[in-house]
């Protein structure tokens, strides 16, 4: 039997401003990628020159078959400085939801992923109680200007991530390199790096906070409330958008003897936020992979599981349960906002799309409200410290030259998405 897809699914691709539009010179992150000794790889510089070929971009993708874009807009391009607004940058995004329209591809809009404007890490970051209040000013800017064309918005990309990346650093402490989406570094190295961020920043190191950052558990809850003010915001000023949030959210998974400690990681990283998204339209998921506990922690895949670039275990059957607990939870719908892999294999590609497509159509076929997926990536970009040598795009970009391949993932998945069914 065809394993169909509910009528009017949103089939699309996800992307983040800095990640791909170039030149994000006012970002925090750029002025990080940039310090001497800086632990990015690499800077961002013209990524994949998105802010000028968004258009091509987003022909290609209604072309391949999608009708969906999930993208951010970077904060400090629209809010340089604190308190002024750049109408150059709010009219480059009115271009962008405007070739969304005229594409029949609907837009689910990001406005905070991972990048700040230097000016906020300045005042306090993202520990500061000030926060909330001077996101949600940004929010309300954008949304009087852009609100009638964004029918979807999520606040913030994985408010929880700090979570995940504590615990990713405390397992990789003693490799020099972390093969896992965050670049530790030796001690020493990490503390010159510091020094110079200081310096950059004009504070003293332990007072920067980057989204990225460790975070306190007051950090935690400015971030939740600084969705929480963004919502009310959104709501005043743009009351036919929907709003949400995303999460970052493995399959956990125990062994006999680790339920406890599973239960202890699904409360840290998820249920505890519950409170905060009560007031939501939508729930934004994100899953690339599972953890499994046993009785003494976090067991780490076995040493012949296939891994993707980033080190995590292939496992994109992991989409399926982690959907599953998050409709139990906040029992809202659900849009899968990220689910991906890097790999230069791209046969492997099309096997974890397969697989994870085949979990959303169970859920979907069970009752479960999932109302899209947005494959991460729509094309190779800017993995963050690891800089560009993580490959997870549906379409290929010849930095050289800016020129987009699509993958034969990016066409499998896009027949996919034409017929509404699993092929
Ligand atoms: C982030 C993306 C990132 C992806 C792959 C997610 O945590 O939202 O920005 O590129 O994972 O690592």
């Amino acid at each position: 039997m065809t394993k169909r897809f509910p009528e009017g699914f949103y089939w699309g691709a996800s992307t983040a401003a800095h990640q791909v539009e170039g030149n994000n010179i006012h970002s925090d992150f750029w002025l990080m990628e940039h310090l001497e000794g800086s632990i990015f790889q690499e800077p961002s510089g013209d990524a994949v020159d998105h802010y000028r070929l968004y258009r091509e971009d987003i022909a290609l993708m209604a072309k391949l078959g999608l009708n969906s874009y999930r993208f951010s807009f970077e904060w400090s391009r629209i809010e340089p400085e604190e308190g002024q607004f750049n109408q150059e940058a709010i009219d480059h995004y009115r271009d962008v939801l405007k070739a969304c329209q005229e594409f029949n591809i609907m837009p689910i809009v990001t406005l905070h992923h991972f990048t700040s404007p230097q000016w906020l890490i300045r005042a306090g970051g993202w520990e500061s109680e000030e926060t909330p209040q001077r996101f949600a000013r940004y929010c309300e800017h954008v949304m009087q200007q852009l609100g009638d064309a964004i029918p979807y918005v999520c606040t913030i990309n994985e408010a929880n991530i700090s979570i995940g990346i504590a615990k990713i650093i405390k397992r990789h402490q003693a490799q020099e390199t972390a093969q896992v989406g965050v670049n530790t570094g030796s001690m020493e190295r990490m503390q010159q790096y510091y020094a110079a961020l200081g310096k950059a920043f004009g504070l003293p190191p332990q007072e920067i906070h980057s989204f990225l950052g460790a975070r306190s558990e007051k950090g935690l809850s400015i971030i939740f409330k600084a969705h929480e003010a963004a919502r009310e915001t959104i709501r005043r000023v743009s009351p036919q958008t929907k709003v949400g949030i995303t999460l970052s959210l493995y399959d956990i998974q125990s062994l006999p003897g680790g339920e406890a400690l599973a239960a202890q990681a699904l409360q840290e990283e998820f249920l505890q936020f519950l409170p905060y998204l009560e007031g939501d339209d939508f729930f934004g998921v994100q899953n690339y992979t599972r953890y499994v506990y046993g009785p003494d922690g976090y067991i780490p895949p076995a040493a012949d599981a296939e891994k993707t670039q980033m080190g995590n275990e292939f496992y994109p059957q992991g989409l399926e349960s982690v959907i599953r607990y998050a409709y139990e939870h906040v029992k809202k719908p659900i849009i899968v906002t990220e689910n991906g892999i890097a790999t230069a294999n791209d046969e492997r590609r099309i096997a974890y799309i397969d697989q994870a497509l085949q979990g959303v159509q169970a859920c979907a076929a069970d009752g479960i409200p999932v109302q899209g997926y947005m494959h991460w990536s729509l094309m190779d970009n800017f993995e963050w410290q690891l800089g560009f040598s993580k490959t997870f795009g549906l379409i290929a970009v010849d930095r050289s030259t800016q020129t987009r391949t699509p993958k034969p993932s990016a066409y499998h998945y896009g027949s996919i998405a034409k017929n509404n069914a699993l092929l």
